[in-house]
């Protein structure tokens, strides 16, 4: 079963193709209301209606290094699975949005990964991009920018591997906090 984080990393992946300079990623996870609700937001290229209305069939791409691609529908399909759902809202030349829910305590449900791994990965393949990350849940929230590390960084790579590790580790530390 894949994890949540895994598709969290696929749709940026989309966001960092598209060109975007700022990507959003905002979970919301609550027992409480027994949902998670994840979006993933972008300033890139957008998608013409075209792309828009066949991005959710497996066999559509605008890649030519494969015929299918399979990010989207994958993550509609796991949305679906567990009685969730899925949305996709895009503008040509001015971003996208990808909007999922997940039915949080059903049993289909992917469990959500490490996101410290996952911000690792994202922030190690961003470049001219900024990211910022809301985590929320019905105790706390928590929030990540890259344009605010990079202040503190003053000048040190963000992409050092030091940096890489204490992000990783600052992450997964503080999303564990919140529950
Ligand atoms: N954020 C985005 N901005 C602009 N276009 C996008 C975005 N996300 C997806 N697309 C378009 O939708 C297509 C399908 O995306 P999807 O992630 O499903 O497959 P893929 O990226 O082509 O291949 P894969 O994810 O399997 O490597 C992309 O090829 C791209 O043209
Ligand atoms: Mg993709």
């Amino acid at each position: 079963m894949k994890e949540l984080s895994m598709h969290i990393l696929d749709i940026v992946m989309n966001s960092v193709k598209a060109e975007a300079s700022l990507i959003e990623i905002e979970i919301e996870d609550s027992i409480k209301n027994n949902i998670i609700r994840i979006i993933i937001k972008d300033n890139g290229r957008g998608m013409s209606e075209e792309t828009l209305n066949n991005v959710t069939n497996p066999f559509y791409t605008t890649r030519n290094t494969r015929k299918v691609g399979l990010g989207l529908p994958m993550l509609k399909e796991a949305c679906e699975r567990c009685n969730g759902n899925f949305k996709i809202v895009s503008e040509f030349g001015k971003g996208t949005m990808v909007e999922s829910f997940f039915e949080r305590n059903n049993i289909d449900r992917a469990p959500l990964g490490s996101m410290g791994v996952t911000m690792m990965t994202i922030i190690n393949s961003l470049d001219d991009c900024e990211l910022i990350y809301n985590h929320k849940t019905d105790k706390n929230s928590f929030q990540l920018s890259t344009a605010k590390i990079k202040e503190i960084l003053d000048g040190i790579d963000i992409k050092s591997n030091d940096i890489m590790l204490w992000i990783k580790e600052y992450v997964d530390e503080n999303i564990k906090e919140l529950y």
